[in-house]
């Protein structure tokens, strides 16, 4: 049987999700967190929502910097489509939804917003996030939500570790949001 996609409700907006999507039936309350507390996104560049599901982080940050470009990527086809079909009925340009092997390789990022997949595990949470915060620019940030008990206070520690100096920049509900820097140098 064909899925139908449903509605829900993300400030003034209405966002097409669907089955088989990251939090189909509401705004998952970790992305609410990170969209209350989370500094302006840099107003032009190049910005990343790593693991963008159907479109909330990326469209937030689409809407709050018109002229940067926003790359909201996800392994989940479905997911790259909703959050592609998401911008186009809020008017949005500036986002390019695409899978993570047809992002540009030369392209660094101003800034990083994600709540990360946690679900795909520690190792490869830990090579997905490192992959991607490389591709900082030297001045940027990336912001994560990740849950205490999803192990958020791990995370923040293991990042700082890796030479990603990280600090809880706020916490309610068990939600950190994470800010973290560029390594200062790169790994040899
Ligand atoms: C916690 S969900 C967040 C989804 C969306 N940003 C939101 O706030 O509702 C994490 C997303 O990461 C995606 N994901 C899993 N592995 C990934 C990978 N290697 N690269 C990019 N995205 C991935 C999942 O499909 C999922 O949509």
């Amino acid at each position: 049987m064909p899925s139908r996609p449903t509605e829900v409700v993300l400030g003034p907006d209405t966002l097409l999700t669907d089955r088989g999507v990251f939090s189909g039936n509401r705004i998952d309350p970790g992305t609410v967190e990170l969209l209350r507390v989370v500094p302006p996104p840099p107003a032009t560049g190049e910005l990343l929502d790593l693991g963008c599901g159907y479109g909330p982080i990326a469209l937030t940050m689409a809407k709050r910097a018109p002229g940067a470009t926003v790359w909201a990527i996800d392994t989940n086809r479905r997911a790259v489509a909703l959050t592609g079909e998401n911008a186009s009925r809020l008017g949005l340009s500036n986002v390019r939804a695409i899978t993570p092997d047809a992002v540009p390789p030369e392209l660094r990022f101003a800034a990083i917003w994600s709540n990360p997949p946690i679900r795909v595990g520690k190792e490869s949470l830990h090579a997905l996030l490192l992959a991607w915060l490389d591709r900082l620019t030297p001045d940027g940030l990336a912001h994560l939500v990740v849950h205490k008990h999803l192990g958020g206070d791990s995370l923040a520690a293991w990042l700082t570790a890796e030479g990603h100096a990280t600090k809880r920049l706020a916490s309610r509900k068990g939600y950190r949001l994470l800010e973290v820097r560029p390594r200062l140098m790169q790994p040899t």
